[in-house]
Protein backbone atom coordinates (compact mmCIF):
# COMPACT_ATOMS: atom_id res chain seq x y z
CA UNK A 1 0.00 0.00 0.00
CA UNK A 2 0.90 3.54 -0.99
CA UNK A 3 2.14 5.26 1.93
CA UNK A 4 1.28 9.16 2.88
CA UNK A 5 3.85 11.46 2.12
CA UNK A 6 4.47 12.99 5.29
CA UNK A 7 7.99 15.11 4.11
CA UNK A 8 10.60 12.37 3.28
CA UNK A 9 12.66 12.33 0.75
CA UNK A 10 11.35 10.58 -2.65
CA UNK A 11 13.59 10.40 -6.04
CA UNK A 12 9.70 12.59 -7.27
CA UNK A 13 10.20 15.54 -4.71
CA UNK A 14 14.05 15.45 -4.45
CA UNK A 15 14.44 18.84 -5.24
CA UNK A 16 11.48 20.42 -3.14
CA UNK A 17 12.54 18.26 -0.13
CA UNK A 18 16.13 19.61 0.15
CA UNK A 19 15.56 22.73 -0.76
CA UNK A 20 12.99 23.25 1.87
CA UNK A 21 15.74 22.67 4.53
CA UNK A 22 17.33 25.51 3.70
CA UNK A 23 14.27 27.44 3.28
CA UNK A 24 15.07 29.98 6.50
CA UNK A 25 18.59 30.73 5.59
CA UNK A 26 18.89 34.29 6.33
CA UNK A 27 21.90 34.54 3.84
CA UNK A 28 19.71 35.44 0.34
CA UNK A 29 22.34 35.42 -1.90
CA UNK A 30 23.73 31.81 -0.50
CA UNK A 31 20.08 30.54 -0.52
CA UNK A 32 19.67 31.22 -4.20
CA UNK A 33 22.91 29.66 -5.16
CA UNK A 34 21.80 26.46 -3.44
CA UNK A 35 18.28 26.73 -4.63
CA UNK A 36 19.82 26.91 -8.07
CA UNK A 37 22.80 24.28 -7.42
CA UNK A 38 20.36 21.75 -5.84
CA UNK A 39 17.48 22.13 -9.14
CA UNK A 40 20.53 21.64 -11.84
CA UNK A 41 22.35 18.93 -10.07
CA UNK A 42 19.42 16.99 -9.27
CA UNK A 43 18.28 17.39 -13.10
CA UNK A 44 21.32 16.15 -13.72
CA UNK A 45 21.62 12.95 -12.01
CA UNK A 46 18.05 12.15 -13.11
CA UNK A 47 19.23 12.61 -16.49
CA UNK A 48 22.00 10.51 -16.62
CA UNK A 49 20.82 8.22 -13.96
CA UNK A 50 23.85 6.73 -12.49
CA UNK A 51 24.95 3.53 -11.45
CA UNK A 52 26.77 3.94 -8.12
CA UNK A 53 29.88 2.90 -9.51
CA UNK A 54 29.59 5.92 -11.66
CA UNK A 55 28.77 7.73 -9.15
CA UNK A 56 31.86 6.76 -7.29
CA UNK A 57 34.20 7.93 -10.15
CA UNK A 58 32.66 11.21 -10.26
CA UNK A 59 33.68 11.20 -6.49
CA UNK A 60 37.20 9.86 -7.32
CA UNK A 61 37.83 11.90 -9.79
CA UNK A 62 36.85 15.58 -7.53
CA UNK A 63 39.17 13.94 -4.64
CA UNK A 64 42.00 13.43 -7.31
CA UNK A 65 41.31 17.64 -8.52
CA UNK A 66 41.68 18.11 -4.90
CA UNK A 67 44.88 16.42 -4.14
CA UNK A 68 46.30 17.49 -7.61
CA UNK A 69 45.60 21.18 -6.13
CA UNK A 70 48.09 23.20 -4.01
CA UNK A 71 49.69 26.40 -3.25
CA UNK A 72 51.35 26.55 -6.87
CA UNK A 73 48.72 24.02 -8.47
CA UNK A 74 45.44 25.07 -9.01
CA UNK A 75 43.37 21.59 -10.55
CA UNK A 76 39.73 22.90 -9.80
CA UNK A 77 40.19 26.23 -11.46
CA UNK A 78 41.97 24.21 -14.53
CA UNK A 79 38.72 21.98 -14.30
CA UNK A 80 36.42 25.44 -14.72
CA UNK A 81 38.98 26.03 -17.44
CA UNK A 82 38.47 23.40 -19.61
CA UNK A 83 34.85 23.13 -19.16
CA UNK A 84 34.26 26.95 -20.18
CA UNK A 85 33.35 27.95 -16.64
CA UNK A 86 36.20 30.05 -16.09
CA UNK A 87 35.20 32.17 -19.62
CA UNK A 88 31.67 32.11 -18.47
CA UNK A 89 32.14 33.81 -15.59
CA UNK A 90 34.31 36.20 -17.09
CA UNK A 91 32.28 37.03 -19.64
CA UNK A 92 29.45 38.08 -16.94
CA UNK A 93 31.72 39.70 -15.04
CA UNK A 94 33.14 41.68 -18.21
CA UNK A 95 30.43 43.21 -20.30
CA UNK A 96 31.94 46.04 -22.50
CA UNK A 97 30.82 48.74 -24.59
CA UNK A 98 30.96 48.52 -28.33
CA UNK A 99 34.63 49.34 -29.15
CA UNK A 100 36.16 48.28 -25.71
CA UNK A 101 38.75 45.90 -26.01
CA UNK A 102 37.35 42.44 -24.57
CA UNK A 103 38.98 40.38 -21.57
CA UNK A 104 39.77 36.71 -21.46
CA UNK A 105 41.03 34.30 -18.80
CA UNK A 106 44.23 35.62 -16.45
CA UNK A 107 45.49 31.66 -16.35
CA UNK A 108 47.75 30.50 -13.58
CA UNK A 109 51.16 32.06 -14.54
CA UNK A 110 51.03 35.60 -13.50
CA UNK A 111 53.52 36.93 -11.68
CA UNK A 112 52.57 40.41 -8.90
CA UNK A 113 55.71 41.42 -8.93
CA UNK A 114 57.56 41.16 -12.49
CA UNK A 115 59.63 43.95 -13.16
CA UNK A 116 58.92 47.66 -14.40
CA UNK A 117 60.71 48.01 -17.49
CA UNK A 118 61.77 50.75 -19.74
CA UNK A 119 59.64 51.11 -22.37
CA UNK A 120 61.43 49.40 -25.88
CA UNK A 121 63.16 47.20 -23.67
CA UNK A 122 63.45 43.36 -24.44
CA UNK A 123 61.24 41.06 -22.46
CA UNK A 124 63.06 38.13 -24.02
CA UNK A 125 66.23 36.64 -21.52
CA UNK A 126 66.84 33.20 -22.90
CA UNK A 127 67.55 34.20 -26.65
CA UNK A 128 65.05 31.91 -27.78
CA UNK A 129 62.62 32.28 -30.71
CA UNK A 130 61.64 34.87 -33.37
CA UNK A 131 62.20 38.08 -32.34
CA UNK A 132 59.21 40.48 -32.51
CA UNK A 133 58.30 44.52 -31.71
CA UNK A 134 54.78 44.28 -29.77
CA UNK A 135 53.54 48.06 -30.35
CA UNK A 136 50.08 50.21 -30.17
CA UNK A 137 48.34 52.17 -28.19
CA UNK A 138 46.12 52.60 -24.88
CA UNK A 139 43.19 54.78 -26.01
CA UNK A 140 39.61 54.94 -24.33
CA UNK A 141 36.55 54.47 -26.27
CA UNK A 142 36.75 58.26 -27.43
CA UNK A 143 40.11 57.62 -28.95
CA UNK A 144 42.13 59.37 -26.53
CA UNK A 145 45.40 58.13 -25.66
CA UNK A 146 45.47 57.05 -21.96
CA UNK A 147 48.81 58.49 -20.48
CA UNK A 148 50.92 56.24 -17.36
CA UNK A 149 48.67 53.25 -18.35
CA UNK A 150 50.26 50.41 -16.88
CA UNK A 151 50.67 47.44 -19.49
CA UNK A 152 51.74 44.10 -17.32
CA UNK A 153 53.04 41.09 -20.15
CA UNK A 154 53.62 37.91 -20.15
CA UNK A 155 54.59 35.10 -21.94
CA UNK A 156 55.42 31.22 -22.62
CA UNK A 157 58.60 30.95 -24.23
CA UNK A 158 59.97 29.38 -27.08
CA UNK A 159 59.98 25.98 -25.65
CA UNK A 160 56.37 26.37 -24.78
CA UNK A 161 56.62 26.85 -21.05
CA UNK A 162 56.53 30.09 -18.60
CA UNK A 163 59.64 30.95 -16.58
CA UNK A 164 57.79 29.79 -13.38
CA UNK A 165 57.27 26.40 -14.63
CA UNK A 166 61.62 25.90 -15.61
CA UNK A 167 62.77 27.30 -12.51
CA UNK A 168 66.65 27.26 -12.57
CA UNK A 169 66.03 26.57 -16.59
CA UNK A 170 64.61 29.70 -17.66
CA UNK A 171 65.84 33.22 -16.24
CA UNK A 172 63.47 34.24 -13.90
CA UNK A 173 60.99 36.77 -14.71
CA UNK A 174 61.95 35.65 -18.54
CA UNK A 175 59.15 37.27 -21.04
CA UNK A 176 57.42 39.46 -18.27
CA UNK A 177 57.76 42.94 -17.78
CA UNK A 178 55.94 45.93 -16.71
CA UNK A 179 55.35 49.05 -18.64
CA UNK A 180 53.82 52.84 -18.55
CA UNK A 181 52.43 54.67 -21.36
CA UNK A 182 53.63 58.70 -21.74
CA UNK A 183 51.26 61.26 -23.39
CA UNK A 184 50.32 59.87 -26.23
CA UNK A 185 49.45 56.40 -24.60
CA UNK A 186 51.79 54.90 -26.91
CA UNK A 187 53.80 51.33 -26.12
CA UNK A 188 56.59 49.36 -27.57
CA UNK A 189 58.57 46.39 -26.54
CA UNK A 190 60.70 43.69 -27.94
CA UNK A 191 59.71 40.23 -27.37
CA UNK A 192 59.47 36.63 -28.87
CA UNK A 193 56.62 35.62 -31.11
CA UNK A 194 54.74 33.53 -28.88
CA UNK A 195 54.22 29.54 -30.05
CA UNK A 196 50.86 27.14 -28.80
CA UNK A 197 51.98 25.16 -25.32
CA UNK A 198 49.61 22.77 -23.54
CA UNK A 199 48.08 23.23 -20.40
CA UNK A 200 49.12 21.63 -16.93
CA UNK A 201 47.67 17.89 -18.06
CA UNK A 202 49.49 15.40 -16.34
CA UNK A 203 46.59 15.53 -13.57
CA UNK A 204 43.03 14.48 -13.24
CA UNK A 205 41.94 16.84 -15.77
CA UNK A 206 44.65 16.05 -18.32
CA UNK A 207 42.85 12.69 -18.00
CA UNK A 208 39.50 13.87 -18.28
CA UNK A 209 40.13 15.64 -21.40
CA UNK A 210 42.21 12.71 -23.09
CA UNK A 211 39.11 10.40 -21.61
CA UNK A 212 36.97 12.97 -24.14
CA UNK A 213 38.94 12.75 -27.12
CA UNK A 214 40.00 16.89 -26.16
CA UNK A 215 43.86 17.78 -27.17
CA UNK A 216 45.28 20.01 -24.24
CA UNK A 217 46.78 23.28 -26.63
CA UNK A 218 46.74 26.77 -26.12
CA UNK A 219 46.72 28.85 -29.33
CA UNK A 220 49.92 31.22 -29.04
CA UNK A 221 49.23 34.43 -27.27
CA UNK A 222 50.28 37.41 -24.70
CA UNK A 223 48.83 38.17 -21.89
CA UNK A 224 48.03 41.30 -20.68
CA UNK A 225 46.98 43.45 -17.85
CA UNK A 226 46.37 46.73 -18.47
CA UNK A 227 45.15 49.36 -15.95
CA UNK A 228 44.97 52.82 -15.36
CA UNK A 229 43.34 55.49 -13.07
CA UNK A 230 39.70 56.29 -13.31
CA UNK A 231 39.51 53.15 -16.09
CA UNK A 232 38.44 49.54 -15.85
CA UNK A 233 41.03 46.71 -15.45
CA UNK A 234 41.32 44.72 -18.44
CA UNK A 235 42.73 40.89 -18.32
CA UNK A 236 42.99 39.78 -21.47
CA UNK A 237 45.46 38.04 -24.27
CA UNK A 238 46.49 38.72 -27.96
CA UNK A 239 46.40 35.65 -30.27
CA UNK A 240 48.07 34.94 -33.19
CA UNK A 241 45.28 34.42 -36.03
CA UNK A 242 47.44 31.72 -38.08
CA UNK A 243 47.75 29.45 -34.88
CA UNK A 244 46.68 25.24 -35.46
CA UNK A 245 44.51 25.82 -32.14
CA UNK A 246 43.17 29.36 -32.62
CA UNK A 247 39.20 27.66 -32.98
CA UNK A 248 40.01 24.82 -30.36
CA UNK A 249 41.80 26.54 -27.88
CA UNK A 250 41.78 24.09 -24.75
CA UNK A 251 39.87 26.78 -22.46
CA UNK A 252 37.99 28.82 -24.81
CA UNK A 253 39.66 31.70 -24.27
CA UNK A 254 40.04 33.07 -28.29
CA UNK A 255 37.99 36.09 -29.14
CA UNK A 256 38.16 37.43 -32.79
CA UNK A 257 38.64 41.03 -31.79
CA UNK A 258 41.91 39.26 -29.86
CA UNK A 259 43.47 38.36 -32.54
CA UNK A 260 46.65 39.93 -33.80
CA UNK A 261 48.68 39.62 -37.17
CA UNK A 262 52.69 39.10 -37.16
CA UNK A 263 53.98 40.96 -39.75
CA UNK A 264 57.39 40.59 -41.61
CA UNK A 265 59.39 43.73 -41.96
CA UNK A 266 62.76 43.33 -43.98
CA UNK A 267 64.32 46.34 -43.29
CA UNK A 268 68.02 46.29 -41.83
CA UNK A 269 68.64 49.76 -40.30
CA UNK A 270 65.45 49.17 -37.93
CA UNK A 271 66.44 45.86 -36.96
CA UNK A 272 69.91 47.24 -36.20
CA UNK A 273 68.44 49.66 -34.25
CA UNK A 274 66.35 47.18 -32.58
CA UNK A 275 69.27 44.48 -32.15
CA UNK A 276 67.09 42.21 -34.05
CA UNK A 277 68.10 40.51 -37.23
CA UNK A 278 67.03 41.30 -40.14
CA UNK A 279 64.30 40.23 -41.05
CA UNK A 280 62.03 40.83 -37.82
CA UNK A 281 58.50 40.69 -37.19
CA UNK A 282 56.02 43.17 -36.24
CA UNK A 283 52.90 42.90 -34.06
CA UNK A 284 50.70 45.84 -33.71
CA UNK A 285 47.33 46.38 -31.15
CA UNK A 286 45.51 49.28 -29.81
CA UNK A 287 43.76 48.80 -26.94
CA UNK A 288 40.70 50.28 -25.56
CA UNK A 289 39.91 50.94 -21.89
CA UNK A 290 36.75 51.89 -20.63
CA UNK A 291 36.09 54.78 -18.00
CA UNK A 292 35.03 53.42 -14.29
CA UNK A 293 31.38 54.90 -13.94
C1 LIG B 1 47.50 30.38 -19.68
O1 LIG B 1 47.21 30.92 -20.72
O2 LIG B 1 48.54 30.71 -19.15
C2 LIG B 1 46.58 29.31 -19.11
C3 LIG B 1 45.24 29.56 -19.02
C4 LIG B 1 44.39 28.59 -18.50
C5 LIG B 1 44.93 27.38 -18.08
C6 LIG B 1 46.28 27.13 -18.18
C7 LIG B 1 47.13 28.12 -18.71
FE1 LIG C 1 49.15 31.51 -21.40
Amino acid sequence: MKQPNIGFFTEENSIETVKSRHKDCDNPRLKKIMDVMIEKIHEAVKEIEPTQDEWMEAIKFLTAVGHKSDDWRQEYILLSDVMGVSMLVDAINNRKPEGASESTVLGPFHLADAPEREMGENICLDQKGSQVLVKGRVLDTEGTPIKDAKIDVWQANDDGFYDVQQKGIQPDFNLRGVFRTGEDGKYWFRAVKPVHYSIPDDGPVGDLTRALGRHAWRPAHLHYILSADGFETLVTHIFDPKDPYIESDAVFGVKASLLCEYQKINDPERAEELNFKNPFLISEHDFILVRKS
